[in-house]
């Protein structure tokens, strides 16, 4: 039998904050939680780790808007804060036939080969990083923000590499896509730098039409020369913009936290620097433990649907609870809480997503960071957190899960002695 859920329904902080003692909280009222979203609509959370994995695989779920109902109504606010990850038009919000062509051209062009190519590129541009926050900690008494130095250059570098992006055309790529994901900027600012963002990438697109290489960008144009699944250009500019904001502040988060993770609990840095555990074990734990991605907004079942024995009601706004699955005692054990890379077996995660909509980039989220972090402690093996763990300040989204700034100490660079 199941249950509308009788809790008063939970108010989601639209400024963000820590998830993890709120998904605690939530938990013991099941996997699946009522939520207030921002403007007082009504929706609901899936957070318990099966949960959420037989939601997201259900054949009766959606993530095209069309199935929302109160958007359907005209009850949702012109400018209702999570609006665009309802309706911007893409991968990510169709479902079916639709997706498959979308999906399939994409991931015929983003192949392993052209992850595993990418390699040294990562490892050239890590280490020039690196030489940059070295730089950053001498001019600043010894302590340097490690989220601005490493982590956000980093992915941002990688995709301008990946789409074969013209030197000229970086740092406003760059400066641009955070505006279109920031959050503390004013609405006008954010349509500017979208629509200005699509006339780069059309620049970028056409410039790699006239030089072909061996980039996405050129080989998602050879894919819409060819026959059958014709991919238009406006869907180009689309999946690249994609890319963008889904390769970005997600790897980021991982990178910030799994340095964050590393640096409060020092006997699990040494558990790698040992060989108990491989920098791969690092990564995945970080998933598990503090999904760089917290809620993620929508899914609407297209019939009333019964999970866990809660009642979802047909076209209800559902968040994807990553991070309340990612502690689930009743998934990972009593100790889920734990911090701890040499889990066994594995804690298995959803971290990266789960069914049609599985992470097209995991294997170059999955690249990045153990890079990062291998090349990381290995230069600066003594590398600490400049403020106490607690004063971290914490994310300004709830969409995202890290902290705002990684200050910290680098200490003995081991390439000078
Ligand atoms: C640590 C890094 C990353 C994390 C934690 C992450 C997480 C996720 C999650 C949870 C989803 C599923 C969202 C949902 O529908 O509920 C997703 C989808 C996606 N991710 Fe990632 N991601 C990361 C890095 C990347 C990178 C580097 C790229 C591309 C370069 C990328 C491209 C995508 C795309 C295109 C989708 C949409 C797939 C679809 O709708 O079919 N991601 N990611
Ligand atoms: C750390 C996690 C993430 C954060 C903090 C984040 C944040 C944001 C924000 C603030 C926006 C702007 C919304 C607006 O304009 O009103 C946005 C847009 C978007 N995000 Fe994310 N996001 C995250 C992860 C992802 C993932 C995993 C995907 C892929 C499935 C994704 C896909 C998109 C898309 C397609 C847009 C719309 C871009 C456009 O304006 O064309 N995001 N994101």
């Amino acid at each position: 039998m199941s249950t509308v859920s009788s809790d008063p329904p939970h108010r989601i902080d639209p400024s963000g904050g820590c998830p993890h003692a709120r998904n605690a909280r939530l938990r013991e009222g099941g996997a699946v939680a009522a939520v207030v979203l921002p403007d007082d609509v009504r929706g609901m959370l899936v957070l318990g780790h099966e949960a959420l994995k037989e939601f997201l695989g259900h054949s009766d779920v959606a993530k095209d808007s069309r199935h929302f109902a109160a958007l359907a109504e005209g009850r949702i606010p012109e400018g209702w804060p999570l609006r665009t990850f309802a309706t911007v038009r893409g991968m990510t919000t169709a479902d079916g036939e639709d997706h498959r062509r979308l999906r399939s051209l994409v991931s015929r062009a983003f192949t392993a080969r052209r992850v595993d190519a990418l390699r040294p590129r990562v490892e050239a541009l890590t280490d020039e990083l690196l030489d940059g926050l070295a730089a950053a900690a001498r001019s600043g008494d010894g302590v340097a923000d490690l989220r601005a130095h490493f982590a956000l250059p980093l992915p941002m570098g990688v995709i301008c590499e990946l789409f074969g992006v013209d030197a000229e055309f970086r740092e406003l790529l760059h400066r641009l896509s955070n505006d279109v994901v920031a959050t503390n900027i004013e609405p006008e600012r954010a349509v500017a730098a979208n629509r200005e963002m699509v006339s780069v990438l059309a620049q970028v697109v056409a410039s790699r039409e006239r030089e072909p290489g061996d980039d996405l960008t050129s080989a998602l144009l050879a894919a819409h020369e060819a026959d059958g699944d014709r991919l238009s250009r406006e869907e180009l500019i689309g999946t690249l913009i994609l890319f963008l904001v889904a390769g970005h502040e997600t790897t980021l988060n991982l990178i910030t936290n799994a340095v964050r993770a590393l640096c409060a609990h020092r006997e699990q840095l040494d558990l790698v620097c040992d060989g108990a555990a491989g920098w791969a074990d690092v990564v995945e734990e970080t998933l598990r433990w503090d999904s760089p991605v917290s809620y993620f907004p929508f899914r609407y079942p297209t019939r009333d649907l019964t999970v866990d024995g809660t009642l979802i009601p047909k076209g209800t706004p559902v968040l994807a609870g990553y991070s309340g699955a990612g502690r689930d005692p009743a998934a990972h054990g009593p100790d889920a809480d734990r911090f701890d890379v040499t889990r066994v077996p594995p804690g298995r995660h959803l971290s990266l997503g789960h069914g049609a909509h599985y992470c097209l980039g995991a294997p170059l989220a999955r690249l990045e960071a153990t890079v990062a972090l291998e090349r990381l402690f290995a230069r600066f093996p003594a590398l600490d957190l400049a403020v106490r763990e607690e004063e971290l300040p914490v994310n300004a989204s709830f969409v995202g899960n890290s902290v705002r700034e990684l200050p910290v100490r680098p200490g003995p660079d081991a390439r000078h002695g």
